[in-house]
């Protein structure tokens, strides 16, 4: 019954690590590192204690426990949901047998991929918020950046544990790489390009969590189906704690545009720049940048990769066995719609199984609609009539069919001269980032916020908003 956390040893975790001294020792000599790195490129601000929640148990009810920690305490642990002892592998060749409890020698080096490069994401994305600690617009912000930021250390520790346990000396050289590539180095970047974009301001910030870790979450969807046990058992804990994540993204979003709204309405101008508000034209621009980057980590519309990986087991699609078909999709078409070099659109008909970077996406699209729905709704309560959108999907790409075209917001593909003269109009601008710097000055007393932003409708685990969520 693995379900219990063990806080006892060195290294928290439900994998029963004692039990193995070679796996304990190996990863007990990668944990100084880990805080090294920690302490190198993890959150500049210094702090006595923040308000954070630790896993206590995989379980379905009370998992987390919340306290006051001194960051650098924090347990970071190894996780893994509850084994289920009849899985069997729900698509591709290998559907229906059990699933894999060891890594099989012909899927060693997919596998190991697939694993290194969600590793490689979530150290990235906390050292693209460093300095975001000191702009908080509130303590309660202050504190919810922190806990994403350690929940994201430890979603490196949950790759780091698969690579030690089940890759061997290869594993533990990846591991190794994961703490040597650091956000935008010129000589060892991170290996997805939204990962290597600087998290500025705190606008960005809400954006990334929306946006960008929504895309991990249906990265780490597609890797929960996986055939081999340990690494889907990781991703099913680690979307727990993405859930978090999502809502820090929408509700920032959310307090934006509310605060804005407020703004629009008290001065009867959509020019609220002057009243320490962000217009709405920002907003959407910044929508659009990180929509658009966050597209490109789904990679190319069209991949044999995928296909393997899905026929062999790896990578399912998002809520596989929801899906009304064979599980195999040998034999099914689906259609993509690419740009050609005349300016017009073209609809090819493909095998689906080649098309399941594109599928993924579509998910992810659809979900994104929902958080423009919420956005726009505060808009219409506030009696604005502008309406945020999310861009075509083949706006500013650099990955796939749609890159090397210039393609507008609405899915117009214009030369490069319209392009260029449109650009400041569809993606922030010098200035648009300047203005939205300058509005980030820390608010670091009890109850109080920046003028940017609307406080929060509730604080976090029934604490109320003006709650000492940091002590400073
Ligand atoms: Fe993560
Ligand atoms: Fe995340």
């Amino acid at each position: 019954m693995p379900e219990k956390i063990d806080y006892d040893s060195k290294i928290p975790n439900n994998v029963s690590l004692a039990d193995d001294r070679r796996l304990q020792r190996a990863l007990e000599g990668w944990q100084p590192k880990f805080m090294n790195w920690w302490s190198e490129m993890g959150p500049t601000l210094e702090t006595h204690g923040v308000y954070l929640r630790t896993a206590v148990s995989v379980g379905r009810d009370g998992w987390a426990h919340f306290d006051h920690v001194n960051v650098p305490d924090y347990r970071w642990g190894i996780f893994l949901a509850e084994r289920d002892p009849g899985r069997t592998i729900a698509f591709g060749e290998h559907k229906g047998e059990p699933a894999w409890q060891q890594v099989p020698g012909e899927y060693r080096a997919d596998l190991q991929r697939l694993i290194v490069i969600q590793g490689d994401t979530e150290p990235a994305s906390v050292e693209q918020q460093k300095l975001l600690g000191l702009t908080a617009p509130s303590l309660y912000d202050l504190r919810n950046l922190f806990q994403v930021n350690v929940e994201e250390g430890r979603h490196l520790w949950a790759m780091v544990y698969l690579l030690h346990a089940y890759f061997g000396r290869e594993g533990r050289e990846e591991a190794e790489a994961l703490l040597h590539r650091n956000s935008g180095s010129p000589d060892a970047p991170r290996i997805l390009g939204a990962f290597n974009e600087e998290t500025a301001d705190w606008l960005a910030f809400f954006m990334f969590t929306y946006f960008t870790d929504r895309d991990g979450k249906y990265q780490l969807g597609t890797l929960k189906e996986s055939a081999f046990d340990p690494l889907s058992r990781t991703c099913e804990f680690m979307l727990k704690e993405e859930a978090h994540h999502m809502f820090v993204g929408t509700t920032g979003i959310d307090r934006v545009v509310q605060r804005s709204a407020e703004l629009i309405r008290e001065h009867d101008t959509m020019d609220i720049g002057a009243h320490g508000g962000i217009p709405l034209e920002i907003i959407q621009r910044y929508l659009n940048f990180h929509y658009s980057v966050s597209l490109d980590l789904f990679g190319s519309e069209t991949s044999t990769n995928a296909a393997n990986y899905y026929t062999a087991g790896l990578k399912g699609r998002w809520l596989e066995p929801r899906r009304q078909d064979d599980h195999r999709l040998t034999d099914d078409s689906a259609q993509l719609a690419r740009p050609r070099d005349d300016g017009t659109w073209e609809t090819a008909e493909l095998q689906k199984i080649v098309l399941l970077n594109l599928d993924l996406r579509g998910e992810y699209i659809a979900d994104c609609e929902t958080g423009v729905k919420r956005w726009n709704k505060i808009l219409d309560e506030a009696g604005i009539s502008f309406r945020f959108a999310l861009p075509h999907p083949g706006f500013n790409r650099y990955v796939g069919i749609n890159s090397g075209h210039h393609i507008t917001p609405d899915g117009t593909i214009v030369d490069e001269q319209t392009w260029r003269r449109g650009r400041k109009h569809w993606l922030p601008s010098t200035e648009d980032l300047a203005f939205v710097r300058s509005l980030m000055r820390p608010v670091y007393e009890r109850g109080k916020i920046a003028s940017w932003v609307a406080p929060p409708r509730q604080g976090i685990n029934g604490k109320p908003f003006d709650y000492e969520y940091v002590y400073l």
